[in-house]
């Protein structure tokens, strides 16, 4: 599916149209460079999910998780591996366990770099910027 938008608001909309088909617990993959919209894009899904406390970007400590309202056996864990070091650093994340439990919801921006610890089955959104105000968002399962 592909999607454009126009804005901040317009991407952070279907973002939370994709966490509405997505609610039982989901594994996506956010592609795309610097400033596409993959935090919005994060941050939009986690609000449609009923999340009220701000989607911080976890540049520094790589991975921050979010209580879901409704869902008490997963967790949204929200990922940025762009400054991950090494398949330790990746390792010492606990992913495995993350993507085990069916019920998470988990969010991956520069999902490229987490290639070989991603679960096959996966949402993948590939963002491109068009213009400053324009972004492509492809979606595919
Ligand atoms: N259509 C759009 N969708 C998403 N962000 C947009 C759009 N148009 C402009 N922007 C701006 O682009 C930036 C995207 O930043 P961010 O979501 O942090 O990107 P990334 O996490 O991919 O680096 C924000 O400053 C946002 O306001
Ligand atoms: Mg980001």
């Amino acid at each position: 599916m592909k999607y454009l938008s126009d804005s901040e608001k317009k991407t952070k909309d279907i973002a939370g149209k994709i966490a509405g088909q997505s609610a039982g617990g989901k594994i996506i993959a956010l592609e795309g460079p610097l400033g596409a919209g993959k935090t919005t894009f994060a941050q939009g899904f986690a609000q449609a999910l009923g999340i009220k406390e701000p989607l911080q970007s976890p540049t520094f400590i790589l991975m921050r998780q979010y209580k879901i309202p409704g869902n008490e056996e997963g967790k949204l864990f929200h990922i940025d591996p762009y400054r991950l070091e090494d398949r330790a650093q990746a390792q010492s994340l606990g992913l495995d366990e993350i993507f085990a439990n069916p019920r998470n919801i988990v969010l991956i921006e520069w999902a490229d770099k987490l290639r070989e610890e991603l679960p096959k089955h996966h949402i993948r959104v590939q963002m491109k910027i068009l213009s400053p105000e324009k972004r492509e968002i492809t979606v595919a399962e």
